[in-house]
């Protein structure tokens, strides 16, 4: 029996299909986003829906398709809807963060190289019929140091394939970190900022991340540094960085992630780098691999699948995490999305009692506002429970895996 239909807008890498399929759904793709009527229009019947940066979920469509259950972004960012009005209404959505961990980690590590050879200079300079054949300025990386700002996902992958290459690596968290292999934590942002070669952020974009690199701080970077930032715009300050270059202070900038990002390719793009010495810009490409969009399809479809099949939240940024096993199969699953208000859990367990329905394992997880309790139970007919279950006020959404 088909678990419904899982409608992929904006050309979804392929990868996802066969993991949607194996979780009984019908795939129905399109390679573009829908407007809003097409979009209302392709949603009838689906039990999933897949989008990417350009699809909008406004509450008036998701009111007219209560039987949506999950969404996944197929991407970082999740602002293609509201995720408290997702959560209120019991709709899972899941994104993928870190597919396109490697591509970043692999692109800076392009750049470091790039910018002690001094490429983009002597790629220009080509270009415009130039030939400048000259060792000046140019160095190898092994035995030089990086500093890594935000040991995370990428900047600790970037840790591991920088010491490859004989860098020596010193990193900054806020948070406590396993350093890994030879790498060395730093005691403090101004040390590293003032023992490394080049510099890497690797922050999220946080109000305590915004402006972390402004005039003060190249200031403190070891004369001709280098500094990477393929994190978020706000995290340097462009305008002094730009000062910063001008004066030989820092020594050359590669920078992905800008405060203000044009919205479509060819719209004109304005930085206060353009024209500098040693400095590789590029458009917010970061993560932008082939390896990358398959990877974002199969962990996003990965997750919806999971939900689907056992009602699994984890990792969703809407409702509240639950990681659960498998299903056994001689028994019912029953997910209950409720309004969080005391007495709820009292009453589900008196009307299961009233059925006769004996509760093999019990999972719960709350936020302010939304509980989600799961109950495996032992029963002949799972329907009346679930019906049962629908009629307490408080229910926000209630389904039945059997
Ligand atoms: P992550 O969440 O795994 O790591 C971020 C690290 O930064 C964490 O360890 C956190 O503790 C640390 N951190 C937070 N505030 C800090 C501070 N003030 N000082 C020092 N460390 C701090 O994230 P991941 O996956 O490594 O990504 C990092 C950032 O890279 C993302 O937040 C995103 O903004 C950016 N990114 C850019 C892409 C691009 O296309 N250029 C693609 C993917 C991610």
């Amino acid at each position: 029996m088909s678990a419904g239909k899982a409608l992929l807008l904006e050309g979804i890498h392929p990868d996802a299909t066969p993991v949607l399929e194996a979780a009984g759904l019908e795939v129905v793709s399109h390679p573009g986003a829908l407007g809003d009527h097409d979009l209302d229009v392709a949603l009838d019947g689906a039990a999933v829906v897949g989008l990417r940066s350009k699809s909008r979920l406004t509450p008036a469509l998701l009111d007219r398709h209560p039987q949506l259950l999950a969404v996944g972004c197929f991407c970082i960012g999740t602002d293609q809807l509201d995720l408290r009005d997702a959560a209120k209404r019991g709709l899972a959505v899941f994104n993928a963060p870190f597919s396109n961990t490697r591509s970043v980690a692999e692109l800076t590590i392009a750049e470091i190289v790039a910018l002690h050879r001094r490429l983009g200079d002597r790629s220009r300079e080509l270009h415009e019929g130039v030939w400048r054949k000259t060792a000046s300025g140019a160095h190898e990386v092994r035995g030089r140091t990086l500093g890594i700002i935000g040991y995370g996902h990428i900047g600790s992958q970037i840790s591991v394939l920088a010491e490859a290459f004989g860098m020596r690596v010193v990193f900054h968290d806020t948070q406590p970190k396993l350093a890994l292999g030879n790498a060395q934590p730093a005691t403090s942002l101004d040390e590293l900022l003032a023992t490394s070669d080049v510099v890497s952020l690797h922050v999220p974009d946080e109000p305590s991340t915004r402006g972390l690199l402004g005039a003060a701080e190249l200031a403190k970077m070891k004369p001709g540094a280098m500094l990477i930032n393929n994190a978020r715009g706000k995290v340097v300050d462009l305008d002094a960085l730009a000062d910063a270059i001008r004066s030989g202070r820092v020594g050359g900038a590669a920078v992905d992630v800008y405060p203000h990002e044009p919205k479509r390719n060819d719209d004109p793009f304005e930085t206060p780098l353009a024209g500098l010495p040693n400095v590789i810009l590029t458009p917010h490409i970061g993560g932008s691999t082939e390896e990358a969009q398959a990877a974002i399809a199969r962990d996003a479809a990965t997750k919806l699948a999971r939900y689907l099949v056992e009602g699994s939240t984890r990792t969703s940024v809407s409702v509240p995490e639950v990681d659960l096993p498998s299903l056994h199969p001689d028994r019912h699953r029953i997910l209950h999305f409720h309004r969080n208000v005391p007495g709820v859990l009292g009453r589900l367990h008196t009307m299961l009692a009233d059925l006769d329905a004996n509760i093999t394992a019990e999972y719960l997880q709350s936020d302010p506002e939304v509980s989600y309790v799961i109950l495996d139970i032992e029963t002949t007919d799972v329907e009346p429970v679930r019906a049962k279950l629908d009629e307490i006020p408080e229910t926000i959404r209630v389904r039945a895996l059997f």
